[in-house]
């Protein structure tokens, strides 16, 4: 009795001590790749801005807080990024974006809108683009005041279409 205590004592003392540690291992090691695999999920978007850019800020912050990983570039020669990507004059704003496939979202794009297009990846789009800056767009809110605008389909060959027409700021979260 006395003698196999003296000897399962010490045994479940050592079998307690590996379990916790495999447990603990085992965590650590789940921990890790489920954040491995969040973040290879989000997708990311190269953003390049003026250093400067106010409103280009609280848009990455939106796009953040929408499930995009962002990788923010500072530039003074975004119109010849804009002219390489295709994105004409009439379609500019302040910051291009650019997906990992290549696709470009000009402007102040509520994120939802880029997932839905990243979802459908329409046929012969380059991507979308919310000309100029309305007012009330995600990054350019100014208290209640809200412009409608529309969100645009930028296609290969230099025209657009309507992708969207935002009335409300609701509309846009
Ligand atoms: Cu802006
Ligand atoms: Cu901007």
């Amino acid at each position: 009795m006395l003698f196999s205590q003296l000897i399962t004592k010490p045994l479940f003392a050592i079998f307690i001590a590996v379990f916790l540690t495999a447990c603990s291992e085992e965590n650590t090691v789940r921990d890790v790749s489920q954040d491995a695999l969040q973040q290879s999920i989000l997708p990311v978007l190269e953003v390049y801005k003026s250093p400067t850019c106010h409103c280009c800020s609280k848009w990455i912050t939106h796009i953040e807080d929408h499930g995009f990983e962002t990788k923010a570039h500072n530039t003074n020669d975004l119109s010849d990024l804009k002219a390489e990507k295709s994105i004409l004059p009439r379609y500019q704003s302040c910051h291009t974006a650019v997906s990992k496939e290549g696709y470009v979202f000009e402007g102040h794009i509520p994120a939802k809108y880029i997932h839905k297009f990243l979802q459908e990846k329409p046929e012969d789009a380059i991507g979308l683009a919310v000309p100029a800056m309305p007012i009330g767009s995600p990054g350019m809110e100014v208290g209640p005041e809200f412009q409608s605008y529309d969100i645009l389909l930028l296609k290969a060959d230099g025209s657009a279409e309507i992708y969207a027409r935002i009335n409300t700021q609701k509309e846009q979260y």
